[in-house]
Order: C-alpha cells, then sequence, then structure tokens
C-alpha cells in the first residue's frame, strides 16, 4: 500500500515535521517549503544513499560541489539562455498566467489544443499566442548600479553545467580515463511559471545529477538504458515499488536542446486520477547530452576569416585519448534526478495505515531503513523513576555514536510507539522495571510489530545486524 495521494503526505509532512510551507508567518511564498528536523534527515539520507551508491561503491565516478552562481558566458554557450524557456499564455479574461504545455496536457490530455481547454480560474476559453519565458532566475552582483548588464548573473537552473566546465579540472587531477563519470548534488533555481504539488515541482530545488564522460562511437543509446535500469534498480532497492515506475521515451519534438535522446522515469505522483497517463510524473531523466556542452564550451562563434566575434574566452575542453592517440570532446550520458521528487516519491511509497488490535488505526511510514531519518527510539517505560530514566539515557548515548538514536519520554507508550511508527523509526527500545535487573530491554519492530527481549550488553550489534539485514 502507498499514500492515496500527496495531500496526505503534506499533512503527514507538517503534523510530524518532515516539510514545513516556508515563510508561513507572513502568509507564505507561493511553492517555497522549509524542510523540518525530519525532513532534512530524510533528505539527507536520499543524498548520502545516492553518493554512496555512485561515488563510493562504483570506481568510474567522481564528485565534485561546484558554485550556484556560475560566470553568465557558461549559460549564454550551454544554450539556456537562448533557449530555457516554457511557453506562457495568459488567459485574456481574468489575466491568469499557465505554462500551456503542462495546462494542456493536466486538463485536456497530450495531443489536445489549447483552444480545448477552458481557464482552471475563471472558466473561459480566451488565450493569448504562447510566447517563450525564460525560466533562469536573475541576481545582480556587487554594488553596482541595478541597470548595469554587466552585473547580470543567474542562479544555476541545473547541476550540470558546474560539471562540465570543471570537466579537465577532475580529468586531469584525478588521473581518469573515459569513461568516468562525475557527480555533483545540490541546488537549483527555476523560475517555474505554475509551480505546485507540493516539492513536485518548486522555484528552488535539489538535483543530484551526475555527468558520465563516454568515446564519441560508445554506444550511446545503450548506455541510456544502462543507466535507466541502474536507476530504476536503485529507487526499488529503496523500497519503491517496481508497478509503480514507468519509463517514458521523449519524443524527438519534446527533447532539450541539448538532448538526442532522454529516458523518464516517471513516478506515480497521482495515484487517486483516474486515468493512467495523468498518474504519472517525472521522477528523473536520463538523457544523451551528445559532445554538446563540451564543445559549446570550447568552441567560440567566428566571423568568416576565423575571427572571435567577441572576446570570451574558454579553454578548450577536449580530451586526448592516450590509446587511441586521437583528441575529441567526450559525448556524455546524464542520470539527472531531483532529492525532493525522490524524497516525495520515497514517502509516498512507505505510506501504510494499519489497524491494531483494539481497533485503532495507524499510520506507519515504512521507510527503507538507510533513509528513516531516526533508526532507534529510546522509550523509558516509566519516565517518574530515575532508574529507569537513566538506563534509558545510557542506552541511547551508547547507540547513539553509530546509529541515529533519540530518547522520548513525553508520553504513554502507546502514544510513542505510534509517533516513531509514523515517522518511519524502524525500532523501539523500551526500558522497563525488569530491565534493571535483568540488564535487557525489549525491541519493537515498526513493519511487524513484534518484540523481542535483548541484552544491553549485545544491542548495539543486534540493531546494526537488524538494519543492515533490513537495508538488502
Ligand atoms: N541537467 C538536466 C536537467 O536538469 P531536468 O529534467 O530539467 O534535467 C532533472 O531536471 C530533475 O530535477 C527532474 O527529473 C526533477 O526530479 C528535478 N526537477 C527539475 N525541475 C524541478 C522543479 N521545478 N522542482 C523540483 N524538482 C525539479
Amino acid at each position: 500500500m502507498a499514500a492515496p495521494n500527496i495531500e496526505t503526505i503534506v499533512s503527514l509532512s507538517k503534523r510530524r515535521g518532515f516539510v514545513f510551507p516556508s515563510s508561513e508567518i507572513y502568509g507564505g511564498l507561493g511553492s517555497a517549503w522549509d524542510y523540518g528536523p525530519l525532513g532534512v534527515e530524510l533528505a539527507n539520507n536520499v543524498k548520502r544513499a545516492w553518493w554512496r551508491w555512485l561515488v563510493y561503491e562504483r570506481d568510474d565516478i567522481e564528485g565534485i560541489d561546484s558554485s550556484i552562481i556560475l560566470n553568465p558566458l557558461v549559460w549564454r554557450y550551454s544554450g539556456h539562455e537562448a533557449t530555457f524557456n516554457d511557453p506562457l499564455v495568459d488567459c485574456k479574461e481574468c489575466k491568469s498566467r499557465f505554462r500551456a504545455d503542462k495546462l494542456v496536457e493536466e486538463t485536456a490530455g497530450e495531443g489536445a489544443a489549447l483552444s480545448d481547454v477552458k481557464c482552471p480560474n475563471c472558466g473561459k476559453t480566451n488565450w493569448t499566442e504562447p510566447r517563450p519565458f525564460n525560466m533562469m532566475l536573475q541576481t545582480r552582483l556587487g554594488a553596482v548600479a541595478e541597470d548595469d548588464p554587466s552585473s547580470l548573473a543567474y542562479l544555476r537552473p541545473e547541476t550540470a553545467q558546474g560539471i562540465f566546465i570543471n570537466f579537465l579540472n577532475v580529468q586531469q587531477t584525478m588521473r581518469r580515463k573515459l569513461p568516468f563519470g562525475v557527480a555533483q548534488v545540490g541546488k537549483s533555481f527555476r523560475n517555474e511559471v505554475t509551480p505546485g504539488n507540493f516539492i513536485l515541482r518548486t522555484r528552488e530545488f535539489e538535483q543530484m545529477e551526475m555527468e558520465y564522460f563516454v568515446a564519441p562511437d560508445a554506444e550511446h543509446f545503450q548506455l541510456v538504458d544502462y543507466w535507466v535500469e541502474r536507476y530504476v534498480g536503485w529507487y526499488t532497492g529503496l523500497g519503491v515499488a517496481p508497478e509503480n515506475l514507468f519509463l517514458y521515451e521523449v519524443p524527438q519534438e519534446k527533447l532539450a536542446h541539448y538532448s538526442r535522446r532522454t529516458v523518464d522515469i516517471m513516478y506515480r505522483f497521482f495515484p487517486e486520477r483516474p486515468e493512467e497517463p495523468r498518474q504519472w510524473e517525472e521522477l528523473m531523466g536520463i538523457a544523451y547530452r551528445t559532445d554538446f556542452d563540451l564543445r559549446q564550451h570550447s568552441n567560440k562563434p567566428a566571423d568568416e576569416e576565423g575571427k572571435r566575434l567577441n572576446a570570451d574566452t574558454t579553454e578548450d575542453l577536449s580530451y586526448f585519448d592516450e590509446a587511441g592517440k586521437r583528441r575529441f570532446y567526450p559525448h556524455v550520458i546524464e542520470p539527472a534526478s531531483g532529492v525532493n521528487r525522490s524524497l516525495l516519491a520515497f514517502m509516498m511509497e512507505a505510506y501504510q495505515e494499519r489497524t491494531t488490535e483494539k481497533g485503532e488505526k495507524r499510520v506507519v511510514l515504512a521507510l527503507h531503513p538507510e533513509l528513516a531519518p531516526i533508526k532507534v527510539a529510546v522509550l523509558p517505560l516509566a519516565k517518574n523513576k530515575p532508574e529507569i530514566v537513566s538506563m534509558a539515557r545510557a542506552v541511547k548515548g551508547e547507540l547513539q555514536p553509530s546509529v541515529r538514536t533519540v530518547y522520548d519520554d513525553t508520553g504513554g507508550i502507546g502514544k510513542l510507539y505510534a509517533r516513531q511508527d509514523e515517522i518511519g523509526t524502524p525500532f523501539c527500545v523500551t526500558v522497563d522495571h525488569q530491565s534493571l535487573e535483568d540488564e535487557a530491554v525489549t525491541v519493537r519492530d515498526r513493519d511487524t510489530w513484534t518484540q523481542e527481549r535483548v541484552k544491553t550488553a549485545e544491542l548495539a550489534d543486534y540493531l546494526k545486524k537488524r538494519l543492515k539485514s533490513r537495508e538488502s
């Protein structure tokens, strides 16, 4: 069982401290969200799991962390200044603004015309012609006049370009030979026309991208399939049911300006929608970007006599292949995923409603242990008994260095279990009167609700083993 809709996760998130609407005391800010104590742990665990899987467990991928604000020329030569546009339409009646393609897709279905769509705000059909709207968020650098064009800069709309411009730095310092990849996780920004659906589409979000550099004559389309398969494995290995994933081969006319082939991995973010196609939204994309980016950053436009048309300078980012004694621009396969969408998919997937023996409804977030914000909660059975409290605190203190553990005595045991179930804690450890005598505690399992008595001396090893076996 998974969450019946995104709203269920919105309300759980707010209730339990995963995600809050940002700037709420000032009425919010459209599509901005803040990650609370449990949300930041979950997001960090998603990023850590991804980094471990790609950078640590493989031998062919390095990591970097580039600046969010790059030289604006990066965005000129990457093509974003000219082409990173969404089609914008206005309703002539009520002046509401929409992203034309999404509006048509979501209200009338793919392939329909804008003239078939009624304005979601006023119900009329009277649209302006769609026009391009550049999605890069602008800022100004330095203490210069607002209209001084030399101060204009952009917040990056993708982390990828920070990797391309560092291609030679990474290749040379790490003495890499093709094929190899460079991974980066970090914030990206897009001035989305119609953000929404909780953390699915926001103007500030986080990406986990990897550029995999290969030779020009590698099997590029097969490599796209290879990475699609790997990522499906990653998501399902962390708990996403295969039937909630769907592979979408992006048609030629919808490919981004740099892509020759893209496969999107879609997740069933909208199970409540009756028609199949509208249940899906992109979780991530795997694109074959050719040598477009490295070539663009290397070759600057020249006039007919070969003289550069402007003074933009750059290194040549070509690669010398020692074995083949040839120089070329590496081609790139790019798996680009989003932290926020991944987090939402993991939460939706983990959501369960169960009934206790007493007939009470319980929400359980059956997150994969690697993702669970808290792995163990230590709960004293009598908080007014100092010996029990001090033993429980000692148990917490012993576990914490190796396993993320919290101590909680803010309610009766039933309430405490329910709370830990709802936030996805795989194990609860209770310390009771008997613990003082037999030096043992009760370990309760989130998924089976079964309990086992374990000696405190063996507890850390026992929990680590059980968490590990759940992970694989
Ligand atoms: N470098 C390629 C690239 O950026 P993309 O499909 O535009 O490709 C990759 O973005 C992923 O980033 C998406 O699949 C999604 O998970 C995430 N993403 C993109 N725009 C987003 C937004 N406005 N809000 C949240 N996540 C977003």
